[in-house]
C-alpha cells in the first residue's frame, strides 16, 4: 500500500474533500488523524474507518501557535510521528465587495490562511526533528487565480495559499519536506451546494465554463493528494496542481446539456 505506516493529519476532515482525503490515505495504508470543528461527524467517521484513525476536535478560527503545536503533538502521541499534513479546512463568505464585513474577512483568513501557516510551522518543526522528511499539502482553489466579485476574502485567502505554499516549499525542501497545493475547480460538496452552486442558474453558469461538463468528485481531489504525498511526486516542489475539469484553460463557453 502506497502510504503504509505513514501518519497523515487532515484538517476539515469531517466531510467533503477532507473526508475523501482521510478515506483515501486510510485505504492507502496510512494512519489518519481527522481534525475538525464538527465533533459528531468527525468522531463518527474516525470510528467507521477503524483502528488506524483518530479524531481531534479543533476550532481553527481560533488557531494559535500553541493550538497548532498541540494538534501535531496529539498526532505524534497517537501514531508516533507525522509524515503528511493536509491543510484542507476552509470556509467561504459571500457578499458584494463594498458591503463585505470586516469580521467575515478576518474569519476567512484565520481559517483558510493563518491556520495553515501555523500548522505548517508546527508540522515542519516535528518533521525536521524526526529527520525523515515529509509532505505538506495546502488546499487552494481556482479562486487563487480567478475572481468572483462577491468572494473577496475567499479569493485573497486562496491566493495567499499559493504563495504560502511556494515560500514554505523553498524553505523546507532542504529538510526533504515537499510542500505543494491543490487548487480544485468545482467539486460538489456542502460548501459548493450552499454557495456558488445554490441554484439551477448558478449550476448552468458553472457548467458552461467547465469543459469536462460535470463537477468533480471528492475522490478526484483525494487521489491528487495521495499522489503529491507519494514518492511518485518526488520532484514536485512548491506547485499548485489544479484538478478543475479544464476550467482554468478555458477561453470560451461550453454548451450545457439539460
Ligand atoms: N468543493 C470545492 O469545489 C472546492 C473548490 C476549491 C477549493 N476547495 C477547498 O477545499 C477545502 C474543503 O472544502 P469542501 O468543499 O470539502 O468544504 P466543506 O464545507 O464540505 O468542508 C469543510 C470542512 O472544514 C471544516 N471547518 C470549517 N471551519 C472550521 C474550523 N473553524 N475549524 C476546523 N474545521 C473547520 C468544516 O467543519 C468541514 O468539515 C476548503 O479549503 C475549500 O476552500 C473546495
Amino acid at each position: 500500500m502506497k502510504h503504509a505506516g505513514k501518519v497523515v493529519i487532515i484538517t476539515g476532515a469531517a466531510q467533503g474533500l477532507g473526508l475523501a482525503c482521510a478515506e483515501r490515505f486510510h485505504a492507502d495504508g496510512a494512519n489518519v488523524v481527522l481534525v475538525d470543528v464538527k465533533a459528531d461527524r468527525g468522531r463518527e467517521h474516525a470510528r467507521r474507518l477503524g483502528e488506524r484513525a483518530v479524531w481531534l476536535e479543533a476550532d481553527l478560527s481560533a488557531c494559535t501557535a500553541d493550538m497548532a503545536a498541540s494538534i501535531i503533538a496529539a498526532a505524534a502521541d497517537a501514531f508516533g510521528g507525522v509524515d503528511v499534513l493536509i491543510n484542507n479546512a476552509g470556509v467561504i463568505h459571500l457578499d458584494d465587495f463594498v458591503d463585505f464585513p470586516e469580521e467575515a474577512f478576518d474569519w476567512v483568513q484565520r481559517i483558510n490562511l493563518k491556520a495553515p501557516f501555523l500548522l505548517g510551522q508546527a508540522a515542519a518543526r516535528a518533521m525536521i526533528a524526526q529527520g525523515r522528511g515529509g509532505s505538506i499539502i495546502n488546499m487552494s482553489s481556482i479562486n487563487a487565480i480567478l475572481a468572483i466579485p462577491n468572494s473577496v476574502a475567499y479569493a485573497v485567502s486562496k491566493g495567499g495559499i499559493k504563495q504560502l505554499t511556494a515560500v514554505m516549499a523553498v524553505g523546507l525542501i532542504p529538510h526533504n519536506i515537499r510542500v505543494n497545493a491543490i487548487g480544485p475547480g468545482t467539486i460538489l460538496t456542502d460548501m459548493v451546494k450552499s454557495s456558488v452552486m445554490a441554484s439551477e442558474a448558478q449550476r448552468q453558469t458553472i457548467l458552461s465554463r467547465t469543459p469536462s461538463g460535470r463537477c468533480g468528485e471528492p475522490s478526484e481531489i483525494a487521489s491528487v493528494a495521495s499522489f503529491l504525498a507519494s514518492d511518485d511526486a518526488s520532484y514536485i516542489v512548491g506547485q499548485t496542481i489544479y484538478p478543475d475539469g479544464g476550467r482554468l484553460i478555458l477561453n470560451y463557453t461550453v454548451p450545457v446539456k439539460d
